[in-house]
């Protein structure tokens, strides 16, 4: 039985037959209270307009002789603090350790949701404002698949649009023969840059020549339609070289195109249910009652826009996959644009699906903006690569004259280089703004993806050291001494904050748990001396070390961070 349950049923026994499985256990706020407490008595007491102490003490004294507390008191206005004894947390213990999942509860079995994100504009290198909706969708891709959901991750490309008009143009005007041949996204950002330009050039005979590209394209012209896939193509491959570096898998790559067939079909219907309505030649929805101002759905040029192309898209994705949630990963400047399409498709018809918009806060670097007025965009490619070259110079300083394969230890600094850098956006709240600093980053000591890592490696080696049969650390584990029933503690809450971090989509919960668990092994190891103790305390200490080392290796994984076993 869960804490939970055990609490509940003394609600029960206190107050037959009444309801209590809101009823909650939580970790104390302060150690010195306890291990646990329970809030709901007074939440009890408050419905019911009963005396939450009295409430307090009716629910203790159903508790007096249950085994799993050592103490039950009643504090203050009607608080329950629980002291769990012993033998209850060694026999969770060893439940955690048997379980293949870490008790992470398949909540989502049977249910399927998709993830919309990275996201990034086809034809364009990616920068390091791509790198938020990639780490923190990714790191909500693999919590929501770690409680059993179906998950379906999907790269909603930006591959369509005036751009592909000015790039068509640019290729065939402004590259040599040989660019043409060995086309890279380099150089279609180039010819990009150069037909923009000329776009700009007074007697509009450059624009108005792509323009005409443009409605070839959108007419299905063969020699265009062929050009834009291959663009697409290369963008795609470029993307996935970024996306290996960082252990991000799409199952599909569905672009703003693939609805394009679909808009005038997303207009009738607006039109049919009378939500959209015409001003000044463009088709409009007005949202002002819910203060979300106007959406243009069809441009006065017959055009439509990002709002259509989105509930095209939700129509598809209910219609093929009939997810019961859809998560879109994307900077906060997009929020008005989220709040008025999700609207819109509520009232179209799309209720049941639960549409969630997870906004982020915008990167800085160093304290520089990186926006692409200000001119210094930082390739993301270039990032990973100074990440790596940084790691790789602590690598060798602490390995200094003992580097065995130079593969290794170049696998070594991508692992914690690119590890830092993930762990330097995970950490912070997504909706909180973040600059990024390399010292921080990859600080060995402190908050850092480098800190965690290294933790891991210490207990790995530990462990090896420690040469026993890892059999033989299932059975019971150190919790006699407060630092090691801390840990203990901690450990079990693992599952609780998996779930938390998925139904907030903050990945930073599990962020924060992992440091603190890490600070908490480090505290009883200074406490607890380990082989050098007699050998059954050596035995149980080494246990509580091992499920150290699988919780933070499991949660590390969450995130997206591997864990190399020797650093
Ligand atoms: N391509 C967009 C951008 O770069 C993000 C797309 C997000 N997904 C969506 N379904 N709107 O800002």
């Amino acid at each position: 039985m869960s804490l939970d349950e055990i609490i509940q049923s003394a609600f029960q026994r206190a107050y037959p037959g009444v309801d209590f499985s809101w009823v909650r256990v939580v970790p104390a706020t302060d150690a010195k209270f306890g291990d646990y407490q329970c809030n709901d008595a007074l939440k009890y007491a408050k419905m019911n307009k009963l005396n939450p102490r009295q409430v307090g003490s009716d629910v203790a004294e159903q508790l007096k002789d249950e085994k799993v507390f050592e103490k039950v008191e009643v504090a203050g206005p009607g608080f329950l603090n629980l002291t769990v004894g012993s033998q209850w947390l060694s026999g969770r213990l060893r439940e955690l350790c048997y379980s293949k999942s870490c008790l992470i509860p398949a909540i989502g079995a049977g249910k399927k949701i998709v993830i919309d994100y990275s996201s990034p504009n086809a034809a364009k290198q990616m920068h390091i404002g791509h790198i938020r909706s990639t780490v923190i969708g990714c790191a909500i891709d693999r919590i929501f698949r770690s409680l059993g959901y179906e998950v379906i991750a999907d790269n909603h490309l930006g591959d369509w649009g005036t751009q592909f008009g000015i790039l068509i143009k640019g290729y065939r005007e402004c590259l040599t023969d040989e660019e043409r041949e060995n086309l890279t996204v380099a150089n279609l950002e180039k010819c990009y840059v150069l037909s923009a330009a000329k776009a700009k050039e007074e007697d509009g005979l450059w624009k108005d020549a792509c323009r005409a590209e443009l409605v070839k394209l959108q007419q299905g012209d063969e020699a265009n339609t062929e050009l834009w896939k291959r663009f697409i193509d290369i963008s795609i491959g470029e993307f996935e070289r970024m996306y290996a570096k960082l252990g991000v898998k799409f199952d599909t790559y569905r672009g703003e195109s693939f609805y394009n067939s679909m808009m005038p079909g997303v207009v009738e219907k607006l039109l049919k249910v009378g939500l959209a309505k015409e001003s000044e030649g463009a088709l409009i929805v007005d949202l002002a009652e819910e203060k979300l101002g106007v959406a243009i759905v069809r441009k006065s040029d017959g055009g439509y826009n990002y709002t259509t192309s989105d509930l095209a898209c939700v129509e598809s994705r209910v219609a093929e996959y009939n997810p019961e949630r859809i998560i879109y990963v994307t900077d906060d400047r997009q929020k008005l644009h989220f709040r008025q399409f999700f609207s819109i498709a509520a009232k179209t018809g799309f209720a049941d699906v639960k549409l969630v918009h997870v906004p982020f806060g915008l990167m800085s670097f160093q304290g520089k903006a990186i926006s692409t007025r200000e001119g210094n965009l930082i390739r993301l490619d270039d990032l990973l690569a100074e990440a790596k070259r940084r790691a790789l110079e602590i690598v060798s300083n602490r390995n200094a004259g003992s580097i065995e394969n130079l593969a290794d230890t170049e696998k070594l600094a991508e692992q914690i280089g690119y590890g830092a850098v993930k762990y330097a956006d995970l950490s912070h709240d997504p909706a909180t703004a973040i600059d990024f600093d390399w010292d921080k980053a990859l600080a060995l000591e402190g908050n850092s993806g480098p800190y965690l890592q290294y933790a891991y490696a210490r207990v790995c080696s530990l462990m090896d050291k420690a040469e026993v049969e890892e059999s033989s650390l299932t059975n019971t584990f150190a919790v006699a001494q407060p630092s090691e029933k801390r840990l203990a503690l901690q450990l079990l809450e693992f599952p609780n904050v998996v779930v938390r971090a998925a139904e907030a989509y903050k990945p930073s919960l599990l962020a924060d748990y992992l440091f603190q668990l890490a600070q908490l092994y480090s505290s009883f190891y200074q406490n607890s001396p380990i082989l050098k103790s007699e050998e059954s305390v050596k035995i149980a200490r080494l246990s509580l070390c091992a499920l150290f080392a699988r919780v933070l290796g499991t949660g590390l994984a969450l995130l997206g961070i591997e864990t190399p076993r020797r650093i």
